[in-house]
């Protein structure tokens, strides 16, 4: 059976039979896409910045995955990893990014990133929305004339359909008068609605995979809200699976399946979010969610913040790159050696020496 993998010239017979294994098995329990122990790089003159350094999850078919951790964490990278938008000083130097596409799997860490397949993926398969929806937008073009450009290079559908379905589109985000809205310029639009347009178009061809990349935090807390209940409502409908980026622990638990806490590069923390939210096990995760403030815990209630900032990505921490911030700090453990992966219980996994 092809499963059109671009295989490395020297695999041998049995990394061949592994990884068709292996695919199988990614078919069998419906999973979209799996990150396996990806590392992503900066290469500049102050040295290597890895800003994914060994992330690993999967993302089955209509699920949603939260990712969360605070700013400079490596959140945004891994996202354009997979889109393979990484700016042109960075490089996935390692690891996969298995996508089910057309019943093959594509190890799209390996795709050329300005070739057509890839191309033909982000948009169609893959889409994006950002926290700034004018990095989606050029304020040259109407927001229409860009929706119909992206229905047209993945659908073989005419001028006058594609803006038929812009249209629908942008009313089911609920964009008001959409069909005069279509001819809107985006710098004409309010930011919330600019965010429904956003969102429109890249829904517009239908994703299996939408990822959003805080796609809330520029709007204000009222239309915060309506986005995510439109994009819950859009993913459920369209049985999409959704990575769902944000260091807002509260947007976790109201959306997500699954999460992934991630700190400088690495997957601290994988669960389901119920099993997360109750029983927290890295240090770290236990600190994000103290920092969240409890509904009706009243306005003297205490916000037990992290200690310390995130540690500059050239300077890292030898051994647990969080032991200088952890209140479990064990000397002469974890500063000495990093902790491997420990799997802690159902779908449950942590690294940190404290379960070793
Ligand atoms: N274009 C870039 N060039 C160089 N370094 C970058 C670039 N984008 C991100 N980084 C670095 O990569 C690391 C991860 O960044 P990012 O993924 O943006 O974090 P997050 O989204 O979690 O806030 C950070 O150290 C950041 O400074
Ligand atoms: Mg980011």
């Amino acid at each position: 059976m092809a499963t059109h993998l671009p295989r490395k010239k020297n695999l041998s017979d049995t990394q061949a039979a592994a990884r068709h294994g292996r695919d199988q098995e990614m078919k069998d329990d419906n999973v979209l896409l799996s990150m396996r122990n990806l590392h992503t790089q900066f290469f500049s003159r102050e040295g290597i910045l890895r800003a994914v350094d060994g992330v690993s999850f999967d993302i089955k078919r209509g699920e949603i995955l939260g990712v969360a951790g605070e700013s400079g964490c490596g959140k945004s990278v891994m996202a354009q990893s997979i889109l393979r938008i990484v700016p042109t000083h960075g490089r996935i130097v390692d690891g996969e990014i298995l996508l089910q596409h057309d019943d093959e799997i594509v190890d799209l860490a390996q795709l050329d990133w300005r070739g057509d397949k890839i191309r033909e993926i982000r948009g169609a398969t893959v889409s994006m929305v950002f926290q700034e929806p004018m990095t989606s937008f050029s304020m040259a073009y109407t927001i229409g004339n860009q929706i119909i450009e992206v229905i047209r290079l993945h659908q073989k559908v005419d001028e006058t359909e594609a803006r038929a379905r812009a249209i629908d589109i942008l009313r089911r985000v609920g964009m008001p008068q959409p069909e005069q809205n279509v001819d809107a310029y985006p710098f004409a639009l309010s930011g919330g609605m600019r965010q429904r347009a956003m969102i429109a178009m890249a829904l517009s061809c239908h994703p299996l995979l939408l990822i959003a990349d805080e796609p809330t935090t520029a709007v204000d807390v009222t239309i915060q809200a309506q986005i995510l209940e439109l994009m819950k409502d859009l993913q459920q409908e369209m049985n999409m699976a959704m990575i769902v980026i944000t260091h807002d622990m509260a947007v976790i638990s109201e959306l997500c399946d699954r999460v992934m806490i991630m700190y400088l590069g690495k997957d601290v923390e994988n669960a389901p979010a119920g099993e997360l939210f109750r029983n927290p096990k890295h240090p770290y995760t236990k600190g994000l969610l103290n920092s969240v403030p409890q509904l009706g815990g009243g306005k003297s209630q205490e916000i037990v913040a992290i200690t310390g900032t995130v540690p500059s990505p050239y300077d890292r921490p030898t051994g647990c790159s969080f032991h200088p911030r952890c209140p479990d700090f064990m000397p002469g453990v974890c500063d000495l050696s990093e902790p491997p992966q420990i799997t802690v219980g159902p779908n449950h996994s942590v690294r940190c020496h404290l379960y070793v």
